[in-house]
């Protein structure tokens, strides 16, 4: 068995990030999810702790999967945590670009070699700075997140409304 670091931002978790979790746990059989704290830039929607809370209760009872939060360099969280690989998901030739460079650097830095998988073409079109929108509209983005997610969304974009 190998471990996958699959580390982003997850403000918050969605459908399309379980998926890429889901692929790399069946290909390397653990899978570490990396949750981006950067303390030198103001927080997104959600906290780092809440999105560390709310990517646990996505992923729900698999086995063989934990999430914590990092700062710094994904590479150094995927040495830290003891990592084989990183596994990022590619929605779009857009993604691509920019992560062929970094997986280049994390390599070059560490010897830690970047996978990439596609995402499932029915979840491509979600992305969490959509579904922050969506939602800040009071509309519907069940078919994108499990239920804890979006109830923390209503939760979220009252507490910002109020
Ligand atoms: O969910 P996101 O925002 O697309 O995830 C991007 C993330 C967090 C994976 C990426 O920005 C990242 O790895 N940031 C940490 C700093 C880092 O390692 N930068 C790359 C240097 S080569």
């Amino acid at each position: 068995m190998s471990i996958a670091f699959v580390p982003g931002s997850f403000d918050p978790m969605h459908l399309g990030h379980l998926d890429v979790v889901d692929q790399a746990l069946e290909v390397f059989g653990a899978v570490v999810i990396g949750v981006l704290h950067n303390p030198s830039k103001p927080s997104g929607l959600f906290t780092p702790d809440e999105r560390v809370a709310l990517a646990e209760q996505t992923v729900g009872d698999r086995q063989n999967v934990t999430v914590g939060a990092f700062s710094g360099l994904a590479v150094q969280a995927a040495a830290a945590a003891g990592a084989d690989i990183i596994v990022k998901g590619l929605r779009t030739t857009n993604d691509f670009d920019i992560e062929q460079q970094m997986a280049h650097n994390n390599v070059a830095l560490t010897g830690i070699r970047t996978v990439f998988v596609p995402c499932r073409p029915d979840l491509a079109y979600i992305s969490s700075r959509f579904i922050r929108e969506i939602s800040s509209q009071g509309v519907s983005i069940n078919h994108m997140v499990v239920p804890a997610v979006s109830a923390a969304l209503s939760t979220k974009h009252g507490e910002v409304n109020s």
